[in-house]
């Protein structure tokens, strides 16, 4: 009798031991008959065809891997991505990954998912806190080499002109990461040739509408537009609506660049109406699982996973598209 009760207690401190969140210790990477691992992700929201592409590829890269996901939008705001990290704390779970919305004033709450014992990935954007302990891991793209990679071109093909370039810039979210670095990549790679000159630059906060409105403003003030450096795709695409519509022909009497690479951009950079695209890859799925369960098994990952990306050309977006899974 007395043997059989020790084994029952014996039993049942193992089953709380596995399924005690939080530490990140307990959770299995392994899966099989242990407690599957809880990730928190609070996404930044919706606002582009990017970030979908990212959210479905979290949400199936976390069934495969057998994640448990619970996911959050935070529909663009900083206040409901904190909501959503305390949320998670609070629930316990084993891993909170997060894109931030913006670069600054993470401190705080990545202090309390620290103090909780609940290790962080950042994914897609960067924050600027000093402490690095903050944070495992940061995966995603290298933002100022995409806008450096945009001004390079530029600066290739205005290499024939003899007049001032003249550019507009629609930036993406102010103070997202993104929008900081491609404004700081384009404007190191354009600075090798005078003749290209920003002349206006607002934020259409990554959304199409955003970038129509940017656009209309800016042709109603500036006659002479050369070029639009949009910093992403929906941006762009917005801006096409907006040069249509003053009469104008996009791609031919206005030279468009963006980044991302989703295949609405891709299909207007086959059909001319873009000059050129820069990848941003949004599949980041695969391996935030895969780093996510490197952390919990307590192996060092590395502090930056750089994604791998490339450009594209008119004829290279031909090529690319009945292919592209984005
Ligand atoms: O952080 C990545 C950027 O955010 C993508 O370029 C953009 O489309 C998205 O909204």
């Amino acid at each position: 009798m007395f043997k059989k009760s020790l084994v029952a207690v014996m039993a049942a401190s193992a089953i709380a031991l596995t399924a005690c969140g939080g530490g990140g210790q307990a959770a299995s990477s392994t899966g099989g008959a242990d407690k599957k691992i809880v990730m928190g992700f609070a996404q930044v929201g919706a606002e582009s065809g990017w970030r979908s592409a990212n959210t479905k590829s979290v949400q199936e890269s976390a069934k495969e891997a057998g994640i448990d996901l619970k996911f959050s939008d935070a529909q663009q705001k900083q206040e409901n991505q904190i909501k959503a990290i305390r949320s998670y704390i609070q629930q316990k779970v084993d891993v909170i990954a997060f894109s931030p919305v913006v670069e600054s004033g993470w401190d705080t709450v990545l202090k309390e998912a620290k103090d909780a014992k609940i290790p962080v990935i950042l994914t897609d954007r960067a924050v600027d806190s000093a402490d690095k302990s903050l944070y495992k891991t940061f995966l995603g793209s290298d933002f100022v080499l995409e806008g450096k990679k945009a001004g390079e071109w530029l600066v290739g093909e205005s290499k024939a002109a003899t007049d001032t370039v003249n550019i507009v810039e629609i930036q993406g979210t102010t103070g997202s990461a993104p929008a900081n670095d491609r404004k700081e990549g384009f404007e190191a790679a354009i600075k090798a040739d005078p003749k290209l000159k920003i002349i206006a630059s607002q934020s259409g906060d990554f959304t199409r509408s955003g970038g129509k409105q940017v656009m209309e403003a800016f042709l109603k003030n500036n006659p002479d537009i050369d070029v639009v450096f949009a910093h992403n795709d929906d941006e762009g695409l917005g801006a096409i609506e907006a040069i249509e519509a003053a009469g104008k022909v996009p791609g031919k009497d206005i030279k468009i660049i963006t980044i991302d690479a989703v295949k609405d951009g891709m299909t207007a950079l086959s059909a001319g109406k873009i000059n050129y695209i820069v990848e941003c890859s949004p599949l980041l799925g695969t391996q935030l699982m895969d780093l996510a369960k490197k952390v919990l098994a307590g192996e060092t990952v590395p502090e930056r996973v750089v994604t791998e990306e490339t450009t594209f050309t008119q004829e290279q977006a031909t090529k690319a598209l009945p292919t592209r899974q984005y």
